[in-house]
């Protein structure tokens, strides 16, 4: 869920919102626009949050929920947990640039529209929670580039489409708890899906829930509904995972702030095309620069298999770009993430950059082996994570991180960034510190990543924009206000991370929005009435009360409003080793933190 927000500063912001403003306000609105009114016309907003979405305005580009791409195409539509009422238009059906479709937790009902089947270049669609009836559309077979599908929690009828066998870039699945029935379609993708992705469905039968079909459609079905907790088939992990969601609240911002970013570069001239002095140039445009012999590879070696990745390879995306598993031919894995270049004059500053970031090397940081220099995009190569996310193994599969296991993973977290605050010459400040960029290994020892990326996307010359980088929600509030990254900003996003393993949600969560709040708003409120120990997640086993306190004072502290009241990251780390990880016996345990 990553994403960046550019800032222009002063007058200049002014300047270029005013001409940005002139150059658009002659247009009418283009076709997106006409679907998404058309769209907003069925919909009942009982707070009031699409009124926004202004007709006289020349693109949707920056309306709640809405991103573009560079053509004012929309590429993403989010409106998620926004108690929104109505059927969902057919007119979404002409959005073909469409990438995310989320609508997830509201109160959506009708059927889903077929029309839905020409938004081609769909990679998520995510219906889940709302009252969806009716079947589901054969037509969605036809979305090939889809990687997450997720309806379920409706009340669709019906039996699953065999056409949705063809989605064979699928990561995730999911129909459960709905009202399907019949055979779940024995060929195609859908065989590597478990339980989990069609359970509560009373009448469906086939390999995948362990239910017999019989021959005659009419008897009933089951009664060993064994509930497997599978593994899917062939380690396939859920590493997909829709980027949007906390996007809607800024995005009116962002998009503003796009524009007027691109209106600050056509004043300057394109194309610094110089020779690039690392690179081993190996034709073709693209050439491999490795550190420190990290990669046993020739050039050659790893530009062949960076032209067979394709999307089948994609793991996951984020604000950046995208990641692709790259497995080499001795066995070898790596992550390879595709950061779609922004600018021209970014090169030589991009270079020196990756540099210092690839010298850097740390057992809780994730290596940065090369990267390669394309002439339309970077291409970073790092360690291959098996554990995939913090954020995914707490939100999807958080039984498997007991007290233990969620101590150690911050542990490794703090070390890593106090790495890169304390040890790192020049310092780092990672500035988008979050669960998604914590990785684990196959032991869930945890791994920094993506640490200096946000910096690489920031113009040092012009000095005419400032990158917030970050993500919503993780972000300290001096932050947000002056886009000054700072190592105390990184603490007080590492602040939250630990609030969030703690309490299992996300700093987001809509329990929180719900009440006015964010999860630093509900812990301050919980400290008020002295139950701070009930943000800690019920489903987390062998939590031991003394570290908890230790923990929570470390991450009160951290979250604290004003920087100067937060620890160091080295200081984290000591609290964290003396304290946490080895509670004093409870006898000596002296109930005065700090
Ligand atoms: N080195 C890696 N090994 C294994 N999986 C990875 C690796 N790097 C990224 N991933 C997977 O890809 C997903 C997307 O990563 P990416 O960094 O592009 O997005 P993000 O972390 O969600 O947001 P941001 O762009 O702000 O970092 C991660 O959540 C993770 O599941
Ligand atoms: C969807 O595509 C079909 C065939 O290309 C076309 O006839 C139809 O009008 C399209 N529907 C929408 C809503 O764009
Ligand atoms: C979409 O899917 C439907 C039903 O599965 C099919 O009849 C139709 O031809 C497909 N349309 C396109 C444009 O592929
Ligand atoms: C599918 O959705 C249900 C909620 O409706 C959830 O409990 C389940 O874990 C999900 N399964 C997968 C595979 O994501
Ligand atoms: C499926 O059910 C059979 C019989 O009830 C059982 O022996 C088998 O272990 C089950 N398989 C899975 C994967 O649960
Ligand atoms: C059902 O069983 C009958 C014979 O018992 C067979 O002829 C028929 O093809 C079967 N139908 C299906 C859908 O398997
Ligand atoms: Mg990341």
């Amino acid at each position: 869920m990553g994403m960046y927000q550019i800032k222009c500063r002063g007058q200049w912001l002014l300047f270029i919102l005013l001409l940005c403003i002139i150059i658009n306000k002659s247009r009418a609105i283009n076709s997106d626009g006409e679907a998404l009114l058309s769209f907003r016309t069925a919909v009942v907003s009982s707070d009031g949050f699409l009124n926004q979405w202004r007709p006289e305005d020349p693109d949707p580009c920056n309306w709640k929920g809405v991103k573009c791409d560079k053509n004012k195409r929309v590429i993403t539509l989010s409106l998620t947990n926004h108690k929104l009422s109505g059927p969902i238009s057919a007119d979404l059906g002409k959005l073909d640039q469409l990438k995310f479709l989320n609508l997830h937790s509201n109160n959506f009902y009708g059927e889903i529209p077929s029309e839905l089947g020409n938004c081609t270049e769909l990679q998520g669609l995510s219906l889940q929670s709302n009252y969806l009836s009716g079947s589901i559309p054969s037509e969605l077979g036809n979305l090939s580039n889809l990687l997450n599908l997720d309806i379920s929690s409706n009340s669709l009828s019906d039996y699953i489409p065999p056409s949705l066998g063809k989605l064979q870039r699928l990561i995730t699945f999911n129909v459960s708890n709905n009202f399907l029935v019949g055979a779940i379609p024995s060929d195609g993708v859908l065989t590597k899906f478990s339980e989990s992705s069609f359970f509560g469905n009373r009448g469906l039968c086939g390999k995948q829930i362990n239910v017999t079909c019989k021959n005659d459609s009419g008897g009933s079905t089951t009664d060993s509904q064994s509930p497997n907790s599978a593994q899917n088939q062939g380690g396939k992990k859920n590493s997909g995972r829709l980027l949007i969601s906390a996007s809607a609240t800024v995005g009116a911002l962002l998009l503003v702030a796009l524009m007027c970013f691109w209106g600050c570069f056509l004043y300057k001239k394109l194309g610094k095309n110089e020779s690039k002095g690392l690179a081993r140039d190996v034709g073709g445009g693209a050439s491999i620069v490795m550190f420190h012999g990290d990669l046993p590879y020739s050039s050659k070696d790893i530009i062949k298999k960076l032209e067979t990745l394709d999307d089948d390879h994609i793991i996951g995306s984020g604000g950046f770009g995208t990641v692709y598993k790259l497995a080499m031919d001795d066995g070898n894995v790596f992550a390879l993430k595709r950061i779609d270049k922004l600018n021209e004059g970014f090169d030589r500053f991009f270079e020196r950059e990756l540099e210092i970031l690839g010298s850097i090397k740390h057992r809780y940081l994730v290596n940065l082996r090369g990267y390669c220099n394309s002439p339309t995009s970077k291409l970073l190569i790092y360690d291959f994570l098996p554990g995939g996310s913090l954020d995914e193994a707490l939100h999807e599969r958080s039984e498997q991180l007991d007290w233990d296991a969620r101590l150690n993973i911050i542990m490794g977290a703090a070390k890593g960034l106090a790495y890169l605050h304390h040890d790192c010459s020049p310092r780092i400040i990672h500035r988008d510190i979050k669960s998604s960029n914590i990785l684990l290994d196959g032991n869930l020892e945890a791994r920094v990543s993506d640490f200096g990326l946000a910096k690489l996307l920031e113009d040092e010359e012009s000095h005419i924009t400032t990158i917030v980088a970050g993500t919503f929600g993780y972000l300290a509030p001096e932050y947000m206000q002056s886009g000054r990254a700072t190592e105390k900003t990184d603490v007080y996003s590492f602040g939250v991370l630990v609030l969030e393993v703690l309490s299992g949600k996300r700093p987001t969560d809509a329990s929180f929005i719900e009440k006015g709040l964010n999860i630093v708003g509900w812990l301050n409120f919980l400290i008020s009435e002295d139950r701070q120990r009930e943000i800690i997640d019920p489903n987390c086993e062998g939590v031991q009360s003394e570290s908890l306190d230790a923990l929570l004072a470390v991450a009160t502290q951290c979250v604290s409003s004003s920087p100067d009241d937060r620890p160091t990251m080295h200081r984290v780390v000591q609290i964290l080793e003396s304290e946490v990880m080895t509670p004093c016996p409870s006898d000596f345990y002296d109930s005065n933190s700090d």
